[in-house]
């Protein structure tokens, strides 16, 4: 499907379903669709940890669940179904390109490597850090490379490592957000990884420098955003706040089983504190500061006076602790489930941004097309925009 078409089909499913994704049950115990689909609402609710666990983890298998009460909204599946990009691995003639990179960086670098194909005079890696990518690239396609970063000790490291392969690979100690004269005409612009305003800034800014090919995989599309995000593309509908921009990406796929328990911890304490908070100063959900987090590691009593003090409410009952904390742990079972539909639209989103991206560059004459560059269990940010100049 061509990229406007399909970001119009998201734009127009995403709106009218917006009510599932947009509240959070985090903020808010039970979401205004609660009461209008009782059904579902109970459903959730009675889910296993082990269910509930995996339909957050897995949106086609929680729309394909959400259909049975909601009907057609499984009408997302085809437009979140996104193709594997040909594998090519690129051809370099020994290992000394990967030295000092960790396991899971390298992985995800080979395997955009092995989903790009050489397409321009020369190769700028955006936003590169050490340059990993456009060393791999460089030595692959045999292309002159340079690596935009603004941290001066990354490019020193990146120098170093290109000059013990002798490779023609440059660095730009540059801010991507300031930079005019780069990328040039005509080269071929790559990014992995490159957050929120700074991918955002090279499709704009290099659609006009006439780049002739970008290979882009987003990440933290929040980045950069203020109360709203601006669309780079006209015609859709969508209004998306900082917060929906940031459950694009709220995945944890990547996470043990014992920094989801941390995790769990933390949610469990917060709700527990501000369920309390609610109690003693009627106040409805606001947002706090992130809290420290020693504070996290002590007890559940020392967690809620350091919160009281911070928060300016009076000393919690210390008889009431108990019932306190009890309470954040069943509100915490009861956002873990009601937080699957919001999951179930999170690559729906993901796609909405990222479309926005290829719809510009399709208005400005270039052919975009939309992959996945890996499994995402090496990384959940694995689309990746191809873009030639036509
Ligand atoms: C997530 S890392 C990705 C690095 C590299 N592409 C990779 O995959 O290994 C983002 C990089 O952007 C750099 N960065 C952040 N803000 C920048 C800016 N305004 N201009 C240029 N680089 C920036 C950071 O220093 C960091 O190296």
């Amino acid at each position: 499907m061509r990229a406007a078409a399909h970001r119009r089909q998201l734009d127009t499913a995403l709106l009218a379903w917006r009510q599932l994704w947009h509240p959070q049950p985090f903020r808010e115990a039970r979401p205004a669709w609660c009461e209008q689909w009782p059904a579902l609402t109970a459903a959730l609710l009675a889910l296993s940890d082990a269910d509930a666990a995996h339909l957050n983890d897995d949106a086609p298998a929680a729309l394909r669940w959400l259909a049975a009460y909601l009907p057609e909204v499984d009408g997302l599946l085809p437009l979140i179904d996104i193709p594997v990009a040909e594998n090519t691995p690129p051809s370099v003639p020994d290992e000394r390109w990967a030295w000092e990179i960790p396991g899971r960086k390298r992985a995800q670098i080979e395997a955009f490597a092995s989903a790009v194909q050489p397409g321009g005079a020369g190769v700028i890696d955006w936003c590169g850090g050490k340059g990993h990518l456009g060393r791999l690239l460089g030595l692959a396609w045999q292309q002159p490379v340079h690596t935009l970063e603004i941290d001066a000790a990354l490019c020193a490291d990146g120098e170093q490592l290109a000059g013990r392969i002798g490779l023609d690979h440059r660095f730009l100690e540059r801010d991507a957000l300031a930079v005019a004269d780069w990328p040039r005409p005509g080269q071929q612009a790559v990014a992995l990884h490159a957050c929120g305003n700074l991918h955002r800034r090279l499709v704009e800014h290099g659609a006009g420098a006439g780049v002739a090919r970008f290979d882009v995989a987003p990440c933290c599309y929040y980045r950069g955003v203020n109360t709203h995000y601006q669309p780079l593309s006209a015609g859709g509908q969508l209004q998306l706040s900082r917060d929906d921009t940031r459950l694009a990406v709220t995945e944890t796929v990547t996470a043990s089983p014992r920094l989801t328990r941390q995790r769990d911890h933390g949610i469990a304490w917060k709700l527990a504190f501000t369920a309390w908070r609610e109690q003693v100063g009627g106040v409805a959900y606001k947002t706090f500061k992130p809290v420290p987090a020693p504070w996290l590691r002590g007890s559940f009593a020392d967690f809620l006076a350091n919160m009281a003090v911070r928060e300016g409410l009076p000393a919690p009952d210390q008889r009431h602790l108990d019932a306190i904390e009890a309470a954040g742990w069943q509100r915490l079972r009861e956002v873990l489930r009601l937080s699957i539909p919001r999951h179930a639209f999170r690559r729906a989103l993901e796609l909405w941004l990222v479309l926005d991206l290829a719809d510009y560059l399709g208005e400005r004459g270039y052919e975009p097309s939309l992959s996945t560059f890996c499994d995402r269990q090496l990384t959940p940010r694995n689309l990746l925009l191809t873009a030639r100049r036509m």
